[in-house]
């Protein structure tokens, strides 16, 4: 037996439910619904496909390293310089490249439980102590005592906004107080996969692409209001110093050039982007409506997702399965430390539709 580092071999790994082609195996349902993973339903920008299909014959070609026409697209997108920008195997890319370049060992990570799954898995990978504050009563990141956790150790703060799976999310002035408070010597890093479901939500959600601080990292994806999950495509905006530091570190040869083009493709398409945000919009409303009917306990989402408080872990398994076995799948969240409750994704109308008749239908039966 080959032996293990005790941190990897404690890993319990990221484990997103049974694969999701296989959920429904064997069972004849009229309609199903997958709401487990905040993809984008409606699927991938045709944009995106055509610059795909464009390259793919060109895939003996190895990609280029510093993505130039990516980065030159993206920094015209968010008015800014190309060396602010990197891209990466999705934002997860990114992150992982983020512990490898800054961390060193007896440094820790400052967060919040109750937040994005990934980051537990990464510090455990890299062995590096994960400070997390409690969520607030409103499920939202706690930044007080987020701060009041910040010592000689910590290297790095994690934010996530909104925040998966809760959906709150942390008002530009909140953001900025903490921002301009924390000392250079600490990394600030903001992870926005949801951003363009949260401007489209918020009148205040931060513009932090806009920050030019030393300290600070915004992470962004290709993975959700663009539908380009499968393809593995993320990229950061910070200062110059933390991009040339990350791009030293970075696999060479990342993202594929499929993943390159896909993005480009992807960023001409306001057509799709424009029926992603305004599905999402309908898709909350309809939830909210219908939780609200239901007496539910959710939380307001500025995200694709709602997540809803079950009160114990029992009842939360009990509503995931009873929704499974009517061709819902939803999320369950142990791994995100709320064992107590379900993240549902905004789907399509008709799935929507769908997870609201069988959500009714499974309450009854409680
Ligand atoms: C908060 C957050 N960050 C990052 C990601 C991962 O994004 P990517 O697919 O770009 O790695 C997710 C995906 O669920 C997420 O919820």
């Amino acid at each position: 037996m080959i032996e293990l580092p005790e941190n990897i071999a404690a890993l319990e790994s990221y484990k997103p439910g049974k694969a999701v082609d296989n959920v429904f195996e064997g069972k004849d349902f009229k309609q199903t619904a997958i709401l487990s993973s905040n993809e984008n339903n409606l699927g991938t920008s045709p944009k995106a496909i055509a610059a795909m299909q464009n390259v793919l014959s060109n895939s003996f070609v190895y990609p280029d390293p510093s993505g130039m026409k990516l980065r030159t697209k993206l920094a015209k997108k968010h008015n800014t310089e190309i060396n602010r920008i990197i891209i990466g195997d999705g934002s997860d890319g990114i992150l992982s490249v983020i512990f490898k370049a800054f961390f060193k060992p007896g440094n820790e990570l400052v967060s919040s439980k109750g937040s994005f799954v990934a980051v537990n898995v990464m510090t455990k990978l890299n062995n590096i102590p994960y400070i997390q504050a409690p969520l607030t009563a409103e499920y939202a990141f706690d930044l007080d005592t987020i701060y009041k956790l910040i010592g000689p150790k910590t290297k790095a703060v994690y934010l996530c906004n909104p925040n998966n799976p809760t959906g709150a999310m942390i008002g530009r002035e909140e953001l900025m107080n903490f921002v301009n408070k924390i000392p250079a010597n600490i990394l600030i890093i903001i992870d926005e996969a949801y951003a363009e479901f949260a401007t489209e939500l918020a009148d205040d959600y931060p513009d932090t692409t806009e920050i030019n601080l030393p300290n600070v990292l915004t992470l962004r994806t290709f993975s959700k209001a663009f539908g380009l999950a499968g393809v593995r495509l993320g990229y950061g905006i910070g200062s110059t110093f933390i991009i040339e530091t990350l791009m030293k570190v970075k696999l060479t040869f990342t993202p594929s050039s499929i993943a390159q083009a896909a993005g480009m493709g992807a960023l001409e398409d306001t057509e799709f982007m424009n029926k992603t945000v305004s599905t999402n919009n309908e898709g909350i409303e309809h939830y909210y409506k219908a939780f609200d009917r239901l007496q539910l306990k959710y939380v307001k989402s500025y995200g694709n997702f709602v997540m809803i408080d079950f009160g114990t872990e029992e009842k939360a398994l009990k509503v995931f399965q009873g929704l499974l076995d009517r061709g819902v799948f939803v999320r369950l969240l142990r791994f995100f430390q709320l064992p107590h409750c379900i993240r549902i994704t905004v789907g399509l109308p008709d799935e929507c539709k769908l997870l609201v008749e069988k959500l009714a239908e499974v309450l009854k039966t409680l």
